[in-house]
């Protein structure tokens, strides 16, 4: 079993693996990403993945050959050459390597970059459930976009840290609730799933849409609507869902006890779908 890396059209190990210092995503964080994970040599929601994937790279102007780039082959090809059982696989596009200027032209060959590791287990943290801070939203207007430019999130993430927590939920105007430096949000109240809306302040996870699905066929009454920081902190169960983490369930938010303080039982039931529909041994 080996970390390896996909660049421009070739597999190496990961420590063979570089980008030229003009590449623009170096440069300027001119590129978007996806973080898609493997299990048993399956690939989880594909589909939806390489959706999000066009649909960034069709929101920052950057044309892309999905058909001559084949990204289901290049996925397949390196799940089987790293050897991992749960495989997390990071791709990235960005605009290409050209001499740095704000502005770019047309025919700049874009950087396709991969990485395949295993997947980080969150076992733990699940079982005891984690705790958030909330902050404000110090982002850019197009969060829907998964851009590499992640420095706020990278600041957000690394201030909760600093102060004990495990992540921070951002709060837009009038403390309504966005998402968290990594990962969508859901709340819990009455057996009842709120979860905001799919706009431009939140990354649509896969997983978040996943879940809804799930919620769905478990008869789980579930709405897309937005709420407060104070709404959020009455809820009887919070949990937030990531590719990597699946589902977390939150038991505290700045220093109050999220209902009993204890993970919560949709949270549980929820995270059970993924175990039956991916056979999933966490
Ligand atoms: N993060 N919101 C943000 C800001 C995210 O960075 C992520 C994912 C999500 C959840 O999206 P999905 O369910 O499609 O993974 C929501 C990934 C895992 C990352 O950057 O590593």
């Amino acid at each position: 079993m080996e970390e390896i890396a996909f660049i421009n059209g070739r597999f190496c190990s990961l420590s063979e693996a570089t980008i030229s210092i003009e590449d623009r995503g170096f440069q300027f964080g001119d590129g978007v990403y996806e973080v898609i994970v493997a299990r048993r040599g399956r690939p989880f929601r594909l589909a939806q993945h390489l959706d999000r994937l066009k649909r960034s790279t069709d929101a920052i102007d950057l044309p892309v050959d999905y058909a001559a780039l084949n990204l289901p082959a290049v996925i397949e090809e390196g799940v089987r050459r790293c050897g991992f059982d749960e495989v997390m696989i990071y791709i990235q596009i960005t605009r290409g390597v050209a001499p740095r200027d704000h502005v770019y032209s047309g025919d700049i060959t874009p950087t396709v970059a991969a990485t395949f590791k295993a997947r980080p287990v969150h076992t733990h943290a699940r079982a005891r459930g984690v705790a958030l801070e909330t902050t404000s939203d110090i982002r850019w207007a197009k969060c829907s976009v998964k851009s590499t430019a992640l420095l706020a999130n990278v600041l957000i993430k690394n201030a909760a840290r600093r102060r004990g927590f495990f992540d921070a939920v951002i709060l837009g105007e009038g403390d309504v609730v966005r998402e968290t430096a990594v990962a969508n949000i859901f709340i819990v109240n009455d057996g009842a799933i709120r979860t905001p809306p799919a706009t431009d302040h939140i990354l649509h996870g896969v997983t978040r849409g996943y879940l809804l699905e799930c919620a769905a066929r478990l008869g789980i009454p579930c709405r897309e609507v937005h709420f407060s920081r104070s709404e959020m902190l009455a809820a009887d169960e919070v949990f937030i869902t990531s590719t990597t983490m699946n589902v977390m369930p939150v038991t505290s938010i700045d220093g109050s006890a999220i209902g009993d303080g204890k993970p919560g039982t949709i949270a549980e039931r929820l995270l059970g779908c993924f175990c039956e529909d991916t056979a999933d041994s966490e």
